[in-house]
Formats: structure tokens, sequence, C-alpha cells
């Protein structure tokens, strides 16, 4: 099994050092191989995504990720820019399911800005496009307006588009985990409104008709938005495209208190998948050893489960989560009165400590 370790920037090495570390104690046998991605790329070797990061991360059976960007880079021109580098990973993968899972844990039900029994409980899956959407669509640019409110002024564009083909392998990523969960797809559109998404309902009801199990329903984008902060339990599997997925993964991570605690998987068709935490690069708390590694350590759970075939692995890390989670440890952004405060190495290092306890119980 090849990991290729993308740490990134910001607060990206010091997540991904303790994701390292729990996956080194598991006995499992990895090699892990690791390459400079984003705004450190950039300046190291001139290219947010380096050919050499790029044939590593193809190579490997899975990719964990920290995270890239820093305000530095935002002048530079599009192409060079860090969040170039985990769309081109993306695009040149085919990494098009993505999975977001919200979870509420009961030990950071308090963590949460909605009232506790609002969230209390709380486990949903959004299951984003990846590779297509107004994202990656062809036109785009600037130019002279040829016509529209304003013939003659400059403008820019960018193109929603999908292809059927698209929807219905995301549709059947949807049915499918649904299956293993609540039975239950909600499919977010627009269609009252975008042709794209008219399109996209249409084709998501025809591949339901082959999972007569699953309950699928439909929800317009905005109506999405506004029941995920009203009754966030009535969704069990959301299905949506890359540009509402992206905006509604953000919303409901925050219901479960902390966006540093929320996995995610992105996956090919050949289920080789690059694994990053759903948070940023945070440059703020950079360098400060204060940033929530649980996020990466479940996203290598995620990875062990999907991608490197050890669901037992996987099942170990979660549950060593949970177990620091009610020994009372919590970073700076989950804390709360009452709680012990400890920075990203000694939680990583908990989290090392509640597998290998668990380990000598066993045998
Ligand atoms: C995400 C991020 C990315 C996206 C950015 C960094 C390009 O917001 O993974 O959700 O928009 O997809
Ligand atoms: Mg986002």
């Amino acid at each position: 099994m090849k990991i290729a370790v993308l740490p990134g920037d910001g607060i990206g090495t010091e997540i991904v050092d303790e994701a390292v570390k729990v996956l080194k104690v598991l006995d499992l046998k990895f090699e892990m191989e690791t390459a400079d991605v984003g705004g450190v790329a950039y300046d190291r070797h001139g290219h947010p995504l380096p050919e050499a990061t790029l044939k590593l991360a193809k190579e490997a059976d899975a990719v964990l990720f920290g995270a890239v960007g820093d305000w530095k880079y935002d002048q530079l021109e599009r192409k060079f820019r860090p969040e170039q580098a985990i769309l081109g990973l993306r695009k040149n993968l085919g990494l098009f399911a993505n999975f977001r899972p919200a979870i509420c844990y009961e030990q950071l039900t308090h963590a949460s800005s909605l009232k506790p029994e609002l969230v209390a409980g709380l486990d949903i899956l959004i299951i984003r496009e990846l590779t297509g959407d107004i994202y990656f669509g062809q036109p785009r640019g600037r130019r002279t307006s040829p016509d529209g409110n304003f013939p003659g002024a400059e403008e820019a564009f960018d193109t929603m588009r999908y292809a059927r083909p698209e929807i219905e392998r995301i549709a059947h990523v949807a049915f499918q985990a649904a299956r293993k969960r609540n039975k239950k797809v909600t499919s977010v559109d627009k269609a009252n409104v975008l042709e794209t998404f008219q399109f996209w309902k249409d084709v998501v009801t025809e591949v339901g008709q082959q999972y007569p199990d699953v309950k699928l329903d439909h929800m317009y984008v905005d109506n999405a938005a506004m029941q995920l902060v009203k009754s966030p339990k009535s969704f069990d599997v959301v299905v949506t495209g890359n540009m509402f997925g992206d905006i509604l993964s953000d919303e409901a991570a925050m219901l479960t208190g902390s966006i540093g605690m929320l996995p995610s998987a992105s996956l090919n068709a050949s289920n080789q998948g690059l694994y990053e935490p759903s948070h940023g690069s945070a440059p703020d708390i950079a360098g400060k050893g204060i940033a929530n590694p649980l996020a990466t350590i479940l996203s290598a759970a995620m990875m062990l489960r999907f991608s490197l075939n050890q669901p037992q692995a996987a099942d170990r890390i979660e549950s060593a989560v949970k177990d620091v989670l009610s020994q009372g440890l919590r970073t700076a952004d989950i804390w709360s009165e009452g709680t012990r405060k400890v920075g990203t190495r000694e939680m990583g290092d908990a989290v090392v400590a509640a597998i290998t306890t668990k380990t000598i119980t066993k045998s």
C-alpha cells in the first residue's frame, strides 16, 4: 500500500504529522512518501502542483492531504495559486465523488451554534460532485461583452454544465451510500431556474428507479440551506453539484460545532482517493501547535476504509478519537469550560495512546 503524503501550507504540516503518527502505530505495512504541494510547492518549485507531486499522487493507492493556501499568494496569477493544486489533483486523478460527513459528536453537542437538541446525534453525509459544474466548465474567461445588459462592456463568465454520465455516476455513489445508512437521498438542485439542474434532477430521478429501497427527494438549494439549520437531522445523504456542495458542506460542517473535526474523502472510479480535512490551511494559527488534528486523523481512517481496505484499522482510529473526547481533551477550537485544553501534538499523542492501550487490553 502506497500513500502519498502532501501536507501543503499553513497548519497542513502540523496536522498531517499527527495523522502519520497515528497510521504508524497500526502495525500495517505502508509505504509513505511526502511531497510539496500548494504555496510551499510554488515557493520551492515554481508551481503549486509540481510534476513530481502529481506523479507520486497518481502512483499511490491513496493521498493524505493537509491543506493549501495563504493570503500571501492572493496576488499571483490564478494558475500559480495554491488552490490550483487541489483542483488539479481532483481533475487529474478523476476524483469525482466527494464524501463530506457531518457528524456531531455527543461530547461536542454544546459546541454547535445551534440548539443542542437540533444537532445531538446528527449524522449526515454530503456527497458533492467534484470534477464538473461551473468549477471546471469551459468556456470561461474575460472579454468584451457581445450582448447582454451592457454590450461592449468588460465582462467575465464561467460555464455551468453537466453531462449525463457525470450525473449518473455521482447519483449511483449517493444511492449506494444511502443503502448502507438510513436509505434516504436528498438531491439538491436549482431546477426552478437552471437548465443544468433541471437535467440533474431528471437524471438523478432516473437513476433512483434502480434503487427502489432508497427514498429520494429533491430540494432547491436555497431551501436546503435553510433546512440544514432548521432541521438538520431530517437529512441522511445529500447529493449535489460541485458549487452547491462546496457551500452546503461548509454550512453542514458548522452544525457540528467545529470544522476541525470533519474529515473528507474524494474518490475516483477505481477507489483511489484523496483524503483531507474539511477545513483549510488556517494561516493565522500556523506554526503555533494549536490546530485540531482530529479531522486529518479521521481522514486517515476514511482512507483505510475506502481505499486501503482496512476497515478494522479505521474503526480503531475512530473509536480512539471518541475516547480522547470522552477523556475531556480538547484543542482550542472545541474547548469549553470544564475540559482540558491541549495542543496539536498532545492530541495526536492521546489518540496514539488510546489505540495502543486498547490493543494491549485486547491481547
Ligand atoms: C473545498 C475548498 C476548495 C473548493 C477550494 C480551496 C478550491 O473550498 O474543498 O471545499 O472550492 O472546492
Ligand atoms: Mg469549500
